[in-house]
């Protein structure tokens, strides 16, 4: 635990978390999420008993604050530099942080069903929710529990403020366009008839732009410029070129799911084996030629282990690295001149803190 701070304007926010702010981000952004989890489990417009408590209470540590929490983080550092450089208050970072959960909320509400229609084993290093003993297909009511606990913790800590209505349609507008992408990620990737032929760059943006992009992008850094007071309306460019940075973060997933170090990134690839619309099928088809096409045709989404090398080879032939790391400089490159294009400097360090971070991820 961080010192107990001995200032005497003990804000409602949890006392020590500003001052700890400094010293470890992460640890004083996870002291909010206790807070909000208590006031979840204190809400009055129902009345607990303690079985629901308890169940709750179990629920949302086992889904919410788990994973890297990079999106929560990024509201904070975002509203930060928008802020030019001065510390936050404690209110401030406290509010800054209540939003970040809501994205962690909203992940958290995404990837319990997700991992149901993908039928997944593992989620964050442990089993996914639904295949915990006693919760099975309870997980879905848990995953709109999740969803409906954002409106909640906004109406709890913003509703006073001049951008709650704007705060509370930014979160509809980017869930359904993240449903939206869940939809197109579900019907492309069809099991039993297996279709090669609509794999098409195009169709890979779509899905990503949708299904990732906004709400891991754009939702902390248009959560950050409402809390700063802006009217997003004036941030299209800003929209575009964080969309832009998602899709390349998916690219990115896409590569290091066949060639990535499975200790390095904490997980081991399937995109080979789910018939996945992944970044690098896509390139192969645009590339391979019959014979490859062939073998891509005969062995792609299978899951015996001779399928899969039988696909890693043809990607090796194609020499997909190397186009990926072609295409890697060359998104850097067209991404740090939309975002020098940009009239503000705050703006500028704001995108340019998020390229940095996902530019060295993959090292
Ligand atoms: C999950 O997409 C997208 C959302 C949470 C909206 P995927 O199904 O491609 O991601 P993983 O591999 O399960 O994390
Ligand atoms: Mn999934
Ligand atoms: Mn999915």
């Amino acid at each position: 635990m961080a010192d107990s701070s001995s200032n005497g304007t003990a804000a409602p926010a949890a006392p020590a978390a500003a001052a700890a702010a400094a010293s470890d981000p992460k640890s004083s952004f996870l002291s909010i999420y206790s807070r909000l989890k208590s006031d979840l489990l204190h809400d009055s417009a129902f009345d607990f008993t303690d079985d629901s408590l308890q169940w709750i209470d179990r629920m949302l540590d086992y889904n919410v604050p788990g994973g890297k929490l990079n999106r929560g983080i990024s509201v904070v550092d975002s509203y930060k530099i928008l802020k030019e450089g001065n510390q936050l208050s404690e209110d401030e970072f406290f509010l800054a942080s209540a939003l970040g959960w809501c994205i962690e909320w909203l992940q958290a509400y995404f990837l319990v069903l997700d991992d149901i229609m993908d039928n997944s084993h593992t989620r964050r290093g442990q089993p996914c929710w639904y295949r915990v003993p006693k919760v099975g297909l309870i997980a879905a009511n848990d995953g709109i529990l999740l969803r409906n606990h954002i409106p909640r913790i906004l109406k709890q800590h913003f509703r006073q403020k001049p951008y709650y209505v704007d705060l509370l349609d930014l979160f509809n507008e980017v869930e359904f366009q993240t449903a939206s992408g869940q939809m197109l990620d579900l019907i492309t990737t069809h099991e039993g008839e297996k279709d090669l032929s609509k794999y098409k760059l195009p169709v890979y943006r779509r899905i990503v732009q949708y299904k990732t992009a906004y709400y891991s992008f754009y939702l902390p850094v248009a959560c950050a410029l409402l809390m700063n007071g802006e009217n997003l309306d004036n941030f299209v460019d800003v929209k575009n070129i964080l969309v832009e940075m998602g899709t390349y973060f998916q690219v990115q997933d896409d590569y290091l799911d066949c060639f990535g170090d499975p200790e390095v990134i904490g997980k081991i690839g399937t995109d080979i084996e789910d018939f996945k619309c992944s970044w690098l099928v896509v390139q192969a088809l645009e590339r391979a030629n019959e014979d490859q096409i062939k073998t891509l045709t005969e062995n792609y989404g299978k899951s015996d282990p001779t399928s899969v090398t039988k696909v890693k080879e043809v990607y090796k032939d194609l020499n997909l690295q190397a186009v990926f790391m072609e295409y890697e400089s060359t998104s850097y490159a067209q991404l740090i001149s939309s975002i020098e294009a940009q009239p503000s400097k705050a703006v500028q360090e704001v995108l340019k803190s998020f390229l940095h971070k996902i530019y060295k991820r993959q090292k």
